[in-house]
């Protein structure tokens, strides 16, 4: 299969609507990184996603919509909770898991009872939904374990030959995936952090939980929330270890930062001072930066030929817990505190 690159200037959005329609699959931007889309209702075209990126079949997909009314034939009913949520960040990257009703099919969900459902805020992505006329499952645009991509140049790389079609629509604002909350308990639980804070859901609720999953390893045979918290994720080809601590300074000791064949991934001030080869996730305050160039820049050290990557991390709070799960995972929890550099 020849795999066309289009922008909307140049017709993407109505030949892509027209693929989807016809139950093909086509990588399209979002805000977060770019989706690789499906008509959400049919059962076939849904299941080829998973063919297509080499998923896991327990890993359900998200529900991309582009107006409230759509989400009404996806769920038996609308909670309080989760108007609240899609009132405060609809369109946005947030995505709400609710019981799902009949029409969602059961390769969309992997046979979960529920549904997840975002309403994206990127315009490409929106016209995309309403032209198809339906609401699209969308997973990431990259072969499943790889790092999201967030160009389209990533979705090719990944899914030339594939796929018919990837609408680029230029670099992803956010750069990692939407906040993931499930509202089937009795207090909401943010299963993946994103952009969309804890405090901001919080905000809005009065409370939220985060599961362990988020910052701990799942154990071989435990069942998780969230079935993509699973597996070893976001990774590229190199090895990652991941540097945390406030400084730089004890790390330039460690013998694997001097080996050839090591990259690191470090904060702007850090780099002039950084031994070997290395890539700025921006400066150390700018988290919304790291969020932005996280991807990329793990795909340009592989491009590069690093063997190991050591990354900088800004650390388990509010602001950074995204970058920092996906880190964690990137790195298969692989992590060196300065700390304990001798
Ligand atoms: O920002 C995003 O969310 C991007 C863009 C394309 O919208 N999409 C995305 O999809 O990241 P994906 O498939 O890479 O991640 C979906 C996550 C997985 O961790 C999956 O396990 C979880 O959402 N998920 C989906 N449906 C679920 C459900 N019913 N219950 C629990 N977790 C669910
Ligand atoms: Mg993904």
């Amino acid at each position: 299969m020849i795999t066309r690159v289009l922008t909307p200037e140049e017709g993407g959005v109505s030949e892509a609507a027209a693929i989807l329609r016809a139950g093909g699959l086509v990588a399209i931007p979002t805000e977060t990184v770019y989706g690789l889309a499906a008509d959400a209702l049919s059962q076939v075209a849904a299941a080829s996603v998973f063919e297509a990126k080499g998923r896991p079949q327990d890993n359900p997909l998200i529900v991309h919509i582009a107006g409230e009314d759509m989400l009404s034939p996806l769920v038996p009913e609308i909670p309080g909770r989760a108007k609240a949520l899609m009132e405060a960040f609809w369109p946005g990257p947030l995505t709400i898991i609710l019981p799902k009703s009949d029409n969602v099919p059961d390769s969309v969900t992997a046979g979960l009872p529920t549904v997840a459902v975002r309403m994206p805020s990127h315009p490409v992505a929106l016209a995309v939904i309403w032209e198809t006329g339906r609401p699209l499952a969308a997973p990431s645009a990259n072969r499943s374990g790889f790092p999201s991509p967030t160009a389209a140049a990533h979705c090719l790389a990944d899914l030339n030959g594939r796929i018919p079609l990837i609408l680029d629509g230029g670099s992803c604002e956010v750069g990692v995936e939407s906040t993931v909350v499930t509202l089937c308990g009795k207090t909401a639980r943010i299963l993946r952090p994103g952009a969309v804070t804890p405090g901001d859901i919080a905000a809005v609720l009065g409370g939220v939980e985060i599961d362990p999953a988020v910052t701990l390893p799942v154990g071989e045979n435990e069942t998780v929330s969230s079935p993509g918290m699973k597996y070893r994720h976001y990774a590229p080809r190199a090895r990652v270890i991941i540097l945390e601590g406030d400084d730089f300074g004890p790390f330039r000791r460690l013998p694997d930062l001097n080996r050839p064949g090591t990259h690191c991934l470090v904060f702007e001030e850090e780099l002039a001072d950084c031994p070997v080869p290395a890539l700025s996730l921006g400066p150390k305050k700018d988290c919304a930066e790291h969020a932005r160039r996280l991807f990329a820049a793990l795909r340009e050290l592989d491009d590069r030929g690093a063997e190991l990557i050591c990354a900088r991390v800004a650390g388990k709070g509010e602001g950074s817990l995204a970058v920092y799960n996906r880190m964690l995972r990137a790195a298969g929890f692989e992590v060196i505190r300065g700390g304990d550099v001798l």
